[in-house]
């Protein structure tokens, strides 16, 4: 296998027979990874971007032993294994960051407004059932923190209230550590005390998350722009959709938020990240203000 050095600069000379792996993507190069990424996920890397995208490709690349962006590119397009291929893509280049209790006043609205509208809504249905979905929960931080509030805060206030949490994300490393439930203390820095205390154990050098908060969340792999996978995603009350629609351009965009729409329930609500917005976006949702957040219903 060939081994790579950490800097271009230290870059080795060829084994006999073989040709020295070029460390520089062309631009030709970079524009063809550029269009068959976008294509499979929506993820769009802007020019700026692609010295990450290189040093990212590089480290599969690597691995697999290959000498050529454009015999990776080659194996992701033609080989019959290219669908298989494509999750190692995906871990290469996406950006997992995460953390519990990430946006606090989003489970606020949850706790004062949202869960309770939804329950009056639901009781009258004849069974208080919420389904939430946290769609790319990368290693679900924020699919548990929804799992611990309502626990704590709404269970106790609403006795028949029943839960069903869903994570999903495209990359399959962060799913598999969202389903063991072990998070390190990177993971936690957000997490008040109170909660900390009473919903982790400690488990060698990671924090275990309570059986009773697990058992309400499942995980799954699943990419938001596949429209056949997006329309298995149905009769969700409640949608968070956080720091992922700022990777995908704005035909992307729109078409991940149209199918979020058609996943919620009438009176649903979708929250989106601190820095992202649906303007220009979407017009189907109305904007409901809380108290340093918004969300968006769907009427
Ligand atoms: C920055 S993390 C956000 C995690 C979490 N929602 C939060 O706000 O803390 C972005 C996640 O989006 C996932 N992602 C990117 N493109 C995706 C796609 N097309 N389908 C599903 N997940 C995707 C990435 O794998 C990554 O885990």
């Amino acid at each position: 296998m060939t081994q790579f050095p950490n800097t271009v600069l230290s870059q080795p000379e060829a084994a006999p027979g073989r040709t020295a792996f070029d460390f520089k993507l062309s631009h030709l190069s970079f524009e063809k990874f550029r269009e068959i990424i976008y294509t499979s996920c929506g993820i769009y890397f802007q020019d700026n971007k692609k010295y990450l995208l290189e040093s990212r490709l590089m480290k599969r690349i690597s691995h697999l032993g290959m000498e050529s962006y454009d015999e990776y590119f080659d194996y992701l397009k033609y080989n019959r294994n290219s669908e298989e291929e494509k999750k190692y893509l995906y871990e290469a280049i996406t950006i997992n960051e995460t953390f519990f209790f990430r946006n606090p006043p989003q489970l606020d609205a949850l706790v004062t407004t949202v869960v309770p509208e939804l329950v009056a809504a639901k009781r009258k249905t004849g069974r208080t059932r919420l389904r939430i979905w946290s769609a790319a929960s990368s290693s679900g931080e924020e699919a548990y923190s929804v799992g611990i509030i309502i626990a704590d805060l709404l269970k106790p206030k609403y006795p028949d209230l029943e839960v069903e949490i869903t994570g999903t994300d495209i990359n399959q490393t962060v799913i598999e550590t969202a389903r063991s439930g072990l998070f390190k203390e990177y993971s936690i820095r957000n997490t008040p005390g109170y909660y900390l205390k009473k919903y982790f154990k400690p488990k060698g050098n990671a924090f275990e998350i309570d059986p009773k908060i697990k058992k309400d969340v499942s995980f799954k792999i699943m990419n938001l722009y596949d429209d056949n996978a997006m329309r298995s995603m149905v009769n969700f009350d409640i949608i968070f959709c956080a720091n992922v629609l700022i990777y995908f351009d704005i035909k992307a965009k729109m078409k991940v938020v149209s199918n979020l729409y058609n996943s919620l329930n009438k009176g649903g609500y979708l929250f989106i990240g601190y820095a992202e917005t649906l303007h220009m976006i979407s017009k189907a949702f109305t904007i409901v203000s809380f108290p340093k957040t918004i969300g968006y219903k769907k009427e």
